[in-house]
């Protein structure tokens, strides 16, 4: 590990035409149980927030749907005006309760979720607003129609989309140049590997989410334990240096609202795999999936 390693020591990559440092964080987990209301600790999640300047992260992904609202606020509270940092915040969903999404692509609807960001946000322009999820119930032409005229208004800079097949990026990139795609990926759970490789053939962000399996990846009796040990890296560290090392146009953003886990994901950055390290994981990868 290289010594005191910041998130910058990930590599950087260029989302359209904002350039940050690939690690880096998910503020979902700095709501309350059920990604419902308030933090549990919220001195703890602010401490967190307030740490990922020092960390040289600069990539802060969220979005309207988490807490409803509480991850918004949070971060305009303790990081606005953000200084560099990219905020991508994403709508798309409706909460009815903790633990309760709802689909909701209904062009009125995303629209809403973008002016209603902007305020939170306490920005004129969003950066980065992903699409949550392509709605089965509206008209696929409605959805990215209202996100290209929202884009050429300028309320959004650059457009992601969330949980798509390749099928759905080409489709999408008819009406708006997709610059990231944020699906489920990690090291046990891999079904969007095509979407990754197209993503890296065409200069896509893969932003991955589950990046440490909702922490099972971070546990100490996690199925790569033994080789992270080996490596006297932690399994959190050992999953976040794969993934980086998997792709360069790989983006996790895994999410805590732990300060001492921060520190700790971050020094992920610091972890140069060999090759033959790499492949080993990858094999007992294979065995666990
Ligand atoms: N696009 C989508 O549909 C979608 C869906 C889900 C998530 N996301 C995004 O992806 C981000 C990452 O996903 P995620 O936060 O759900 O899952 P994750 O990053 O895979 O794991 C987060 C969990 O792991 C624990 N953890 C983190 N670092 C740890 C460490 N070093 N040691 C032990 N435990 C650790 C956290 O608990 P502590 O707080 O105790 O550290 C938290 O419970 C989210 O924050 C969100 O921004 C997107």
């Amino acid at each position: 590990m290289v010594g005191n390693p910041t998130a910058a020591s990930s590599g950087q990559y260029t989302l359209g035409d904002i350039t940050i440092n690939r690690l880096g964080f998910g503020a979902m987990r700095v709501t309350g149980e059920g990604v419902w209301g308030d933090p549990k600790d919220p001195k703890s999640a602010r401490e967190t927030l307030g740490m990922l300047r020092e960390l040289q992260i600069d990539f802060v992904d969220t979005a309207d749907s988490y807490g409803p609202f509480v991850s918004e606020n949070l971060i305009r509270e303790v990081l606005y005006p953000y200084d560099g940092m990219l905020i991508a915040t994403k709508g798309g969903f409706l909460r009815t309760g903790p633990g309760d999404w709802t689909i909701d692509g209904k062009p009125e609807y995303l629209r809403q979720c973008v002016l209603m960001s902007l305020r939170r946000l306490g920005v004129e322009r969003i950066d980065l607003w992903q699409l949550h999820r392509i709605d089965p119930d509206y008209p696929r032409e409605e959805q990215f129609g209202v996100i290209a005229d929202m884009q050429k208004e300028g309320l959004v800079r650059h457009v992601g989309l969330s949980e798509v097949s390749v099928a759905d990026i080409e489709e999408a990139q008819k009406y708006f140049p997709v610059v990231s795609v944020q699906n489920m990926y990690n090291l046990v759970e891999r079904k969007s590997e095509d979407v990754l490789d197209y993503c890296e053939r065409n200069g896509i962000g893969f932003i991955p989410w589950f990046p440490l399996a909702a922490g099972d990846l971070a546990e100490g009796n996690s199925p790569f334990s033994q080789i992270a040990k080996r490596l006297q890296i932690s399994p959190s560290q050992l999953a976040l240096a794969w993934m980086l090392k998997r792709s360069p146009v790989m983006l996790p953003i895994p999410g805590t609202s732990n300060p001492r886990h921060l520190r700790e994901n971050v020094e992920a950055a610091g972890v140069a795999l060999s090759d033959d390290d790499f492949a080993a994981i990858d094999e007992q990868a294979k065995v666990k999936r």
